[in-house]
C-alpha cells in the first residue's frame, strides 16, 4: 500500500468515525439522522455493526473538523468527501445519513449517503466518486460483515440496495451482500467466488429489478457459478419485505421462491410464450443462450436436459442449438 492511499484510507475511517459520533452524540444528529434510522427500524446493534452515520447541514462541520485535527485537504479531497472551492471547500455529504462502504477486511473506501426526504427530484444517494481506494465496479456493500456467514452457508444473496442488506441482518440472514444499483461486474462476482460458488439475486420487484437480474443470471454462469433467483412482490424490495415478515416467513419464502434460472425465465416469460410458437422459440433460445455460457460441459447437459423438460421440446434439438452458439463463440 502507497502511503497516497494509506492517508486515503485513514481520512475515511475517521470520518466514518465522525459521521457516527456527529449521529449518536449530536442535537441534530439524533434529531434528523438518528430518528431517520429508527424509524426504518434499525436498532443501534445495527447502527454501529454498520458503522451508519450523519453528515451535518452545515457547510463545512466535516472538513473543518478534519483539518482541525490535522488530515490533509489533500486527501480530503482525493477520498470526494471534501469538494474543492478555491476560497471554501464544503462537505460533499451535507445533510444525509451515510452508509460507510468497505472492503472485504473491512476498511472503510466510501460513503453512500441518503437524503432524509423522498424529494424525487433530489438524487436519493450520493455515493463517494472513483478513486485511488474506491472503485465502485469492484466493491459490494456489506461484504465484510458477510464474509464468514456466505462461506458457512455455501450461498450469497445479491440484493441491489444498501438498506436491503441491512435489513437482511437484522432479520438475521447475514450472507447477504448489493452491488449498490450499478450494474452487476465480473470483479463482483469474482469477489463472492472467493467464498461460495452460489448466488441468489434478489432484485427488487419492478421492471429494472427484473432486467437486472436477467443481465445478472448470465455473467455468473460466466464465471462458473451457479445462480439461482428469487423475485418479492410488485413494489416490493428486500428491505421493504423483510420488515413486513418474521424470520421465519422471510426464511420459508426465500427458499419456496427461490429458482434455478431456467426456472425462473420459465416463470417470468412464459406467460405470454405459452400459446405463441413464435414467443415460445425465442424464450427457448435466450434459455439455450445463456445455457451456453456454462464453461463446465457436464453443467451445460443436466440445464439442457431441464431446458427440454420445462419447455416440452427435445433434448436433441436443444444441443445442436446449443452447439451452434458455442461454436460462434470460438
Ligand atoms: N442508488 C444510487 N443512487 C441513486 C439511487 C440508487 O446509488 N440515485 C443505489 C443505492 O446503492 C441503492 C441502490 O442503488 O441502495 C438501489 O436503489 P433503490 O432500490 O432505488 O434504493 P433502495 O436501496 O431501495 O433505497 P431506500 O429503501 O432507501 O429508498
Ligand atoms: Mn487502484
Ligand atoms: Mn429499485
Ligand atoms: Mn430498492
Ligand atoms: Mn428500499
Amino acid at each position: 500500500i502507497t502511503d497516497v492511499r494509506e492517508s486515503m484510507y485513514l481520512v475515511s475511517e475517521f470520518a466514518a468515525k465522525y459521521f457516527q459520533d456527529v449521529l449518536l452524540n449530536s442535537e441534530e444528529g439524533k434529531a434528523i439522522g438518528y430518528s431517520y434510522f429508527k424509524e426504518r427500524g434499525f436498532t443501534n446493534e445495527t447502527i454501529k455493526k454498520f458503522g451508519l452515520g450523519y453528515s451535518p447541514e452545515t457547510w463545512d462541520a466535516f472538513t473543518k473538523e478534519a483539518l482541525g485535527k490535522g488530515y490533509q485537504l489533500e486527501f480530503l479531497e482525493s477520498t470526494g468527501l471534501t469538494i474543492a472551492r478555491e476560497d471554501r471547500p464544503f462537505d460533499r455529504f451535507k445533510g444525509r445519513v451515510m452508509f460507510p462502504i468497505q472492503s472485504m477486511s473491512g476498511r472503510v473506501l466510501g460513503f453512500g449517503g441518503r437524503i432524509l426526504t423522498n424529494d424525487k427530484k433530489a438524487a436519493k444517494y450520493l455515493n463517494s466518486p472513483e478513486s485511488d481506494i474506491y472503485h465502485k465496479s469492484k466493491v459490494l456493500y456489506g461484504i465484510f460483515q458477510a464474509k464468514q456467514s456466505i462461506a458457512k452457508q455455501n450461498n450469497c444473496y445479491l440484493v441491489e440496495g444498501y438498506t436491503d442488506v441491512i435489513q437482511f441482518n437484522q432479520a438475521g440472514i447475514e450472507n447477504v451482500v448489493a452491488s449498490s444499483g450499478t450494474a452487476l461486474t465480473p470483479d463482483q462476482i469474482r469477489l463472492i467466488n472467493r467464498l461460495t460458488r452460489n448466488i441468489t439475486v434478489l432484485f427488487d420487484g419492478d421492471a429494472a429489478g427484473l432486467r437486472a437480474s436477467i443481465r445478472g443470471i448470465d455473467l455468473i454462469l460466466e464465471e462458473g457459478m451457479n445462480v439461482r433467483v428469487c423475485s418479492f412482490p410488485d413494489g416490493e424490495d428486500p428491505d421493504s419485505f423483510a420488515r413486513k415478515n418474521s424470520h421465519d416467513d422471510l426464511v420459508a419464502y426465500l427458499e419456496e421462491n427461490s429458482k434455478d434460472f431456467i426456472q425462473f425465465k420459465a416463470s417470468i416469460l412464459m406467460g405470454d410464450a405459452k400459446n405463441d410458437p413464435i414467443k415460445k422459440a425465442d424464450l427457448i433460445r435466450d434459455m439455450v443462450n445463456s445455457i451456453s455460457k456454462i464453461p463446465d460441459r457436464i453443467q451445460r447437459e443436466i440445464y439442457i436436459q431441464e431446458c427440454a423438460r420445462i419447455m416440452d421440446i427435445s433434448e436433441q434439438v436443444l444441443m445442436s442449438t446449443l452447439a451452434q452458439l458455442i461454436q460462434k463463440d470460438i
